[in-house]
C-alpha cells in the first residue's frame, strides 16, 4: 500500500516552534521514525510538507493519479481556513485521517472548527507526534481489512 503523509504550514519549524505546545521533536525526526514504522508494516510512506496551500492541494490531487491508498494529513492552520483543501480531498475521494499534535479543542476557539474533519475517516488530536503513529497503524489496518 501507498500512504501519503502531508504536513501543512509552519510544521517545518517543529522542534523550535512553541515546543510547550508542539513538542521538541523535529519534523525530520518524526518523519524518519514513521518511515521506519511504515517499512516494518510493509507499506510505502511518502512524507511531504509545505507552507503553500496550492502545493498541498496539488499533492492531494496527484494522490489519485499516483494511486495513493490513504492520506494522513496535518493541515496545520489551513485546517481552520481552507475550503480549497477540503474541496481537493472531497474531489479526489481518497480516505484520510486528520492529525493534530495539540488538542485543538483546548486552545483558542478559532481552532475548534476544521473544514476537513467531517470528511475524514477519523481525527486524532492532542497526542503529540504519537498521533501520526496511531494514524499510520489505523490506516494500514483498514487497508488490510479492505483487501481481505
Ligand atoms: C496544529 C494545530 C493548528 O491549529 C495549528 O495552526 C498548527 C498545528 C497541530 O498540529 O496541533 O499549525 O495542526
Amino acid at each position: 500500500f501507498r500512504i501519503l503523509l502531508l504536513n501543512g504550514p509552519n510544521l517545518n519549524l517543529l522542534g523550535q516552534r512553541e515546543p510547550e505546545i508542539y513538542g521538541s521533536q523535529t519534523l525530520a525526526h518524526i518523519e524518519s521514525e514513521l518511515r521506519r514504522k511504515a517499512e516494518a508494516l510493509g507499506v510505502t510512506l511518502d512524507c511531504r510538507q509545505s507552507n503553500a496551500e496550492y502545493e498541498l492541494i496539488d499533492w492531494v490531487q496527484e494522490a489519485a493519479t499516483s494511486k495513493v491508498d490513504y492520506v494522513i494529513i496535518n493541515p496545520a492552520a489551513y485546517t481552520h481556513t481552507s475550503v480549497a483543501l477540503r474541496d481537493a480531498l472531497a474531489g479526489v475521494g481518497v480516505p484520510f485521517i486528520e492529525v493534530h499534535l495539540s488538542n485543538i479543542h483546548a486552545r483558542e476557539s478559532f481552532r475548534r472548527h476544521s473544514y476537513l474533519a467531517d470528511l475524514a475517516v477519523g481525527v486524532i488530536c492532542g497526542l503529540g507526534a504519537h498521533g501520526y503513529e496511531l494514524a499510520l497503524q489505523a490506516a494500514v489496518s483498514q487497508l488490510r481489512q479492505r483487501h481481505n
